[in-house]
Formats: structure tokens, sequence, C-alpha cells
């Protein structure tokens, strides 16, 4: 049996975590679950799945639910519940599917613990990359992508060696507003940037693939997880989003993963590697490959991917910086505080006002990500400033 623990359950990669534990009930077995402040949801998974554990963030939201539990389960709060959570000593596997950048000191302290880690957390990797692969070979355990397209990689580099690899790429659908232009950008509502065309998750991600910064982001993360230099690291956009990732390899043949958009299948993989086991999921539909594109991506209409890149270059904490300043105009723009197109402006002027330091320490990357954040707020407080007009 093995035992897992999932941060971020009442999201959109916790909730198809606990449909797949529970439907491996003869080889997988919860015993806690995290969240930042959603009871109501927790409540429901407490009474569902009945784990022993259950960390709240929010230290107001954790009281509450150990009132509304009365002791049936362990409620714990703030980093600390996450941390114990995540090193606990009936934990096998930590899934790590928390938004934002909170999860990164407990997933460190889980590696440190020689726990085997199942990251959808992108942001973690592209924070934080450097430090938490170099932990992850010196506890002797494995990290194992979530995230679709480096399920992908991961699949199928399976038994390749890694000298006769060429190049990875992953693919992306494009997001939301692949078909429009700049002009048609500066008008898109709020539905359509978080209608994906594929794949239903949380908000933050969503509205980085409408802008193209997941993809950026992934790049990154891929960097981490497989050891390879930006230059052997490609995108390609396929609407259609049957082939998640492809590996060329050096006598000019192309190994690729297809599977149906669901998260189930590369969530249930990183818990059974390096078994496979049946799921209810359907297979590939051959006849819909007929239909399949693949495009350059384009980044003048997409310049969050651009920034990626030369974050990636410049390396260091220039990453942590990206991410912080991205995931602050993200959710100044969900919260109607800042317009879509000037998401890169604050991400860009962030970046050109960082000086990156080389092989950071958690302590660096820690405030890097405060800085960042608290930079971009000033640059977005002062965009609203210009657009309100004078009484
Ligand atoms: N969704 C996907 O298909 C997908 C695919 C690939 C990668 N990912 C990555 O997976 C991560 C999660 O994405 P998502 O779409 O699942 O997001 P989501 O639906 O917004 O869920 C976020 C989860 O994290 C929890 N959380 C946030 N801050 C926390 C904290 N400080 N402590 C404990 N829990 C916390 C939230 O709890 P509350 O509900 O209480 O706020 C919620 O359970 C992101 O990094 C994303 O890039 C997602």
């Amino acid at each position: 049996m093995i035992r897992v623990a999932v941060l971020g359950s009442t999201g959109s990669i916790g909730t198809s975590t606990l449909d797949v534990i529970a439907s491996q009930p003869e080889r997988l077995s919860l015993v806690g679950i995290a969240a930042r402040s959603n009871i109501g949801v927790l409540a429901q998974q407490i009474a569902r799945h009945r784990p022993r554990l259950v960390a709240v963030f929010e230290a107001e939201q954790a009281a509450a639910l150990r009132r509304q539990v009365n002791g049936a389960v362990l409620v714990r709060a703030g980093v600390e519940g996450l941390r114990e959570l995540a090193t606990h000593p009936d934990v096998d596997i930590v899934v790590v599917g928390t938004s934002g950048r909170e999860a990164l000191v407990p997933l460190i302290r889980a590696i440190e613990s020689g726990k085997r880690i199942a990251l959808a957390s992108k942001e973690l990797l592209v924070m934080a990359g450097e430090l938490i692969m170099r932990l992850v070979r010196e506890h002797g355990t494995s990290l194992i992508p979530v995230d679709s397209e480096h399920a992908a990689l991961f699949q199928a580099l399976q038994g390749v060696p890694r000298e006769e690899v060429a190049r990875l790429i992953v693919t992306g659908s494009g997001g939301p507003l692949w078909g429009l232009d700049r002009a048609a950008m500066a008008h898109v509502t709020r539905q359509q940037v978080l209608h994906h065309p594929k794949w239903q998750m949380g908000p933050k991600i969503t509205v980085d693939s409408a802008t193209l910064m997941n993809k950026g982001l992934e790049l990154i993360e891929a960097q981490w997880l497989f050891g390879m230099t930006l230059s052997r690291l490609g995108v390609i956009i396929h609407p259609q989003a049957l082939i998640h990732a492809l590996v060329e390899l050096v006598d000019g043949s192309c190994l690729a993963q297809l599977s149906v958009c669901d998260m189930r299948l590369p969530i249930q993989y990183a818990l059974s590697y390096p078994q496979r086991w049946p799921t209810p999921l359907p297979g590939v539909r051959w006849q819909d490959l007929s239909g399949a594109q693949f495009f350059e991506p384009d980044p003048e209409r997409f310049p969050c991917l651009r920034l990626a890149l030369e974050a990636a270059r410049a390396g260091g904490t220039a990453c942590a910086a990206l991410s912080a300043a991205n995931d602050a105009a993200v959710w100044a723009y969900l919260r109607d505080e800042l317009a879509f197109l000037d998401i890169p402006h604050v991400i860009a002027e962030t970046l050109q006002q960082h000086a990156p330091s080389a092989h950071p320490t958690l302590d660096d990357i820690l405030k890097t990500d405060d800085w960042a954040r608290q930079t971009a707020q000033e640059l977005i407080r002062a965009r609203q400033r210009v657009s309100v007009p004078a009484a």
C-alpha cells in the first residue's frame, strides 16, 4: 500500500488526486490533506476520504474546522501544519498541488526526510529548481512530474540514455486566446481568458495559459527536471492537445506521449511509477489525429514566453523574480486591478530592476520572491493611478 499526502487537496490537481486515490483502494491510501482556507470543501473531503491529518494554512479557518470536526481528525495550521503533513512518518509520497509559494519550505523538508514527491506546482521548481534538484539527489529520493507535458517527457524518456536525446519539446494547446491578434486581446473578457479549450484548471494557471507564460514556466521546469540546457528545449503549439510532449533523438527518431486531456492520468502515473495501473479513462481516438496541427509559438503576440526565456538565460534568482512578478500581475488581473495586456509589462519592468545572483540559497530565493512581489505591486499601483482620470 502506498501512503499519500495531498497538498492543495481542494484545488483542481488536489481533487483529481483524491479521485485517483479513491479509484485504487487496494494500492493507495490517503494519510492527510492540506488547503489554504476552503474548509467547506475540506469538510466534505474529510467525510468522504477519511484522512487522519488535515492542514489548513489560514489559522482562523483551521480553528473553525477544528471546532466543526470535534476531534474526529487532527487539524494543524500554518506552514508548520503543511510541514508536519509533508514529513509525516506514515507518508510515502507527497503530492504537491498548491498554488502560490508557501509550499516551498514544506516541499524541501519532505525531500530532506526522504519522501518521494509528485510535483504539480511548477512555480516551486521555477523559483528554486537548482536547490530542489540538488536536495533530491543528496537525499536519494525521486521527484516525479505531474504537469502533463513533463509527465509525458518523463514517460517517453524511460529507458532512453541521456546522451541519445537531441531535444525535448513540450506542446501547448495555445490556450484560450491562440486565435486572437493583439488588438483583439486588448478587449478580451475575463470569461474568455478563463475558458481554456482543453483543460479545467485553477484560475492562475488558466491565465498563464492565455498569456503563454505557462509554456515559459514549463521550459524552466523541464530544464531542472531533465538537466537540459535551454538550447535543447522547445515549444510547439498543438491546439488539439493529443500529443503532450516529444523527445527528439540523435538519430532523427522522435518519441511522443499521447493521451486524452485528463490530469488523473499523469497523477496516477506519478503515484504508480514504475508500474502502470488500469484507469477508467478513454484511450486516444486515432481518427482525432487526422486534424492534428502544429505551429511555432508567436513571441510578438505572447511576450510572456520571451520574458520567461530571458529569465531562464539570466539564471540564478531571475526565475524566482519572474515567477513572483507574474503571480502578482495575474492575481491583480483577476481582481480587475490590471489590464490583460499589462501583465507582461509589469513582469518586464520588475525583471529590469532585478540584479540576479547565481546559485541562490533558500533565503536568497525567498527574499527575491518578496522583493519581486512588492516591486510588481508598486508597478501595478502606478498603472492604476495613471489610468484613473483626475476629478
Ligand atoms: N490544474 C491543472 O490541471 C494543473 C496542471 C499542471 C500543473 N498545475 C499546477 O498545479 C498547481 C495547482 O494548480 P491548480 O490548478 O490545482 O490550482 P487551484 O485549483 O487554484 O488549487 C490550488 C490549491 O492550493 C491550495 N493552496 C493555496 N495556497 C495554499 C497554502 N498556503 N497552503 C495550503 N494549500 C494552499 C488551495 O487551497 P484553497 O482551496 O483553500 O484556496 C487549493 O487547494 C499550480 O502550480 C499549477 O501550475 C496544475
